[in-house]
């Protein structure tokens, strides 16, 4: 198998970690490279969910190196959760996890300030995870971030001190909210690093090695329209989830790339505030997300449901030069009599979040089971032809098709994944 970046063409939750699950049977290593726990990645073997935030979702096979590259904001708290959330389902992470000392962490304060900042937005708030993930890449950007490796210089207390007071001063002065006491974030702090300490180090020869063997996942987090210079400004997330993500949030190069697989529901769905042109508001949108158990992985917020945007899909895969696409949830639409695609509208006005000239292609649904298809073949002849006409659409093969959570259900159109 080529060494394949997984991203999501949407705006997240398209499937990425079950497609990941799938196809890390066959990888080396698995890695994310942006993002933080505001990712929600859901994996269904045999019927039992396991949902990931920030440990790459090949975890569970355990000849898969799951590597955590420098792009990654980490919440130490919220990485030995999760650590012991898979040990209590006897999936062991010791000989498999490795972290970037160049991991920028997320502090308790920075999570206040996520909060405090959508507060203060009231209507115009993002609707963000609350997890500190933005202001933690304030901090990177603006050059006093704390990096996994400062824990171990000795000006660590000093430069952590600094930080939380000006923190807590924007809190208190700006945000009139409360502060966070500094001692209880050096004590937390100390206490996580030395439970995580193990898994940290310089992974650019790790990398490197696993590149050169092949069958290495890169998983995207989000999703492209969540990108922060190619998405749907401001409603957007504070990395860059595209292709360009993966270079940076890695320090591998575009020729280490063999193939961009494309995640894309079969319709469109979005959580938190921003515009959403083929959303669906009304009964349609809400049977949707019924039948598609349409609630956020992180935050347990329902998702907005909308026909599948292919003006947004062709923008994903120009941006992230994708070379085929999954398409997922193909089975939430059984039901359906007819099944609409957007094809084209102008541009977003972001005071109305509304677009003019929305063109729409209707088919017809197939109102069969899809769930037990094990071949192409076996899918309903309206099924094949609302697939091939996303294919036209986009002038991209549609190369794997799920067809229901579980690891199982998923059909393979091409050879290089088998
Ligand atoms: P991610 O963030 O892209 O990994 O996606 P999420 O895990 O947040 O959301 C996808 C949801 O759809 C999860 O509940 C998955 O278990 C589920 N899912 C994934 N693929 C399929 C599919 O083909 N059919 C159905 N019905 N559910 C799916
Ligand atoms: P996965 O990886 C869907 C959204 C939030 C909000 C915006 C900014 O599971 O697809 P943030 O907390 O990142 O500052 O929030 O981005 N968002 C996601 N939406 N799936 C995700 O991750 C998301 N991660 C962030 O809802 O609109
Ligand atoms: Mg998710």
């Amino acid at each position: 198998m080529p060494n394949i970046f997984l991203v999501g063409t949407h705006w997240g939750d398209e499937g990425k970690g079950k497609i990941v699950d799938v196809l890390s049977d066959k990888s080396t290593a698995c890695v994310r490279f942006q993002g933080g726990h505001n990712a929600g990645h859901t994996l269904v073997i045999k019927g039992k969910k396991t949902i990931l935030h920030l440990i790459p979702s090949g975890i569970l096979r355990d000849s898969c190196k799951s590597i955590i590259g420098n792009g990654v904001v980490v919440s130490l708290e919220a990485l030995i959760d999760e650590i012991d959330n898979l040990a209590t389902s006897d999936v062991q992470v010791e000989d498999k996890l490795t972290i970037s000392e160049g991991c920028h962490i997320i502090l308790p304060t920075h999570k206040a300030l996520d909060i405090a900042r959508e507060k203060s937005l009231g209507k115009k708030s993002i609707g963000t995870t609350g997890r500190g993930i933005g202001p933690a890449y304030e901090d990177k950007v603006s050059r006093q971030g704390i990096r996994l490796k400062d824990f171990e210089d000795k000006n660590f207390e000093k430069k952590l001190q600094n930080l939380v007071s000006y923190h807590n001063f924007i809190l208190k002065n700006y945000y009139n909210d409360s502060e966070v006491p500094l001692a209880s974030v050096i004590k937390d702090l100390e206490s996580y690093y030395s439970q995580v300490k193990k898994y940290v180090c310089n992974i650019e020869e790790l990398l490197n090695e696993v590149v050169k063997t092949s069958g290495c996942i890169f998983e995207g987090a989000q999703g492209t329209m969540l990108d922060i210079d190619h998405g749907t400004y401001p409603y957007v997330t504070s990395s860059n989830t595209t292709f360009a993500g993966l270079l940076s949030g890695t320090g591998l190069s575009p020729t280490d790339i063999e193939y961009s697989l494309g995640i894309t529901k079969a319709y469109t769905t979005r959580v938190g505030q921003g515009p959403f042109p083929s959303e669906l508001d009304g009964e349609l949108g809400k049977n949707i997300a019924k039948w598609g158990g349409e609630k956020g992985a992180t935050t347990g917020r329902d998702r907005r449901c909308g026909w599948l945007d292919t003006k947004i899909l062709r923008k994903s895969i120009k941006l992230n030069n994708i070379n085929g696409i999954a398409l997922t949830k193909l089975d939430v639409l059984d039901k359906l009599d007819k099944i609409k695609i957007c094809l084209n509208y102008g541009e977003i006005d972001y005071n109305s979040m509304s677009v003019d000239d929305l063109e729409y292609l209707e088919m017809d649904g197939w109102q069969q089971s899809t769930s037990n298809a094990k071949s192409y073949d076996d899918l309903p002849k309206n099924a094949k032809l609302y697939i091939e006409k996303i294919e036209d659409i986009c002038s991209t093969s549609i190369v794997l098709v799920s067809t229901g959570p579980d690891r199982e259900q998923i059909i393979y159109r091409n050879k290089i994944f088998e």
